[in-house]
């Protein structure tokens, strides 16, 4: 998928523009490699592509929200902001983010609001475009702490198998930093582990 063809569509054009006034340039980057590699991964599982690479480029429109931001919109989703979510409000971008589209942008595509809500720790239940973000967020080629091994070890999994791999590569970094885990992503961890 070429990012600046797709541009050329009006309202992908105003969002782009939004990213570009509310992230930093590093993470504006990050965002368009993600949607690059979400839409590898599409193609990859048979999914639409375009919607991959749209839901990539906009997984962090919150991202560099204000703490005080990040708990009002994430708030809005009706679900609620718990004490873990209080001491670490960075995790809401996710959660943030899919209210920003709903809300300041009108997407309605639940599947991709669901998939920015879960795109920080995962959870249980996540539908394919969830998985593609999920996966493509932690592999894209500008992140830093991925190794070629990393990368090497995936080939050939399916979906399932890369989303498993790319969570413990999360929860052997939090565990290696003494930090605390949030539920959602042992959920989503326990549900891989018990499915067909
Ligand atoms: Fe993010
Ligand atoms: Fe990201």
């Amino acid at each position: 998928m070429n990012s600046a063809v797709f541009t050329d569509d009006p309202f992908v054009a105003k969002i782009d523009s939004y990213l570009k006034s509310h992230l930093s340039p590093m993470r504006y980057e990050h965002s368009l490699s993600t949607a690059d590699t979400s839409s590898a991964l599409a193609a990859m599982f048979g999914y639409d592509q375009k919607r991959a690479f749209f839901t990539g480029l906009v997984h962090d429109i919150a991202r560099e929200y204000s703490k005080e931001e990040l708990v009002e919109w994430a708030a809005k989703d009706g679900r609620p902001v718990r004490e873990l979510d209080l001491a670490s409000p960075v995790l809401l971008h996710g959660r943030a983010g899919a209210m920003v589209l709903k809300e300041k942008f009108g997407i309605q595509d639940q599947d991709l609001l669901d998939a920015l809500s879960s795109h920080t720790t995962g959870n249980a239940g996540m539908k394919t475009l969830a998985k593609i973000l999920f996966v493509a967020d932690y592999i894209e080629p500008k992140r830093k702490h991925i190794t070629p091994e990393f990368i090497s070890s995936l080939e050939g999994l399916d979906l399932d198998g890369k989303v498993y791999a790319v969570l413990m590569g999360t929860l052997n970094h939090l565990a290696d930093k003494g930090k605390s885990v949030a539920p959602e992503a042992l959920e989503l961890k326990q549900e891989l582990e018990h499915a067909e």
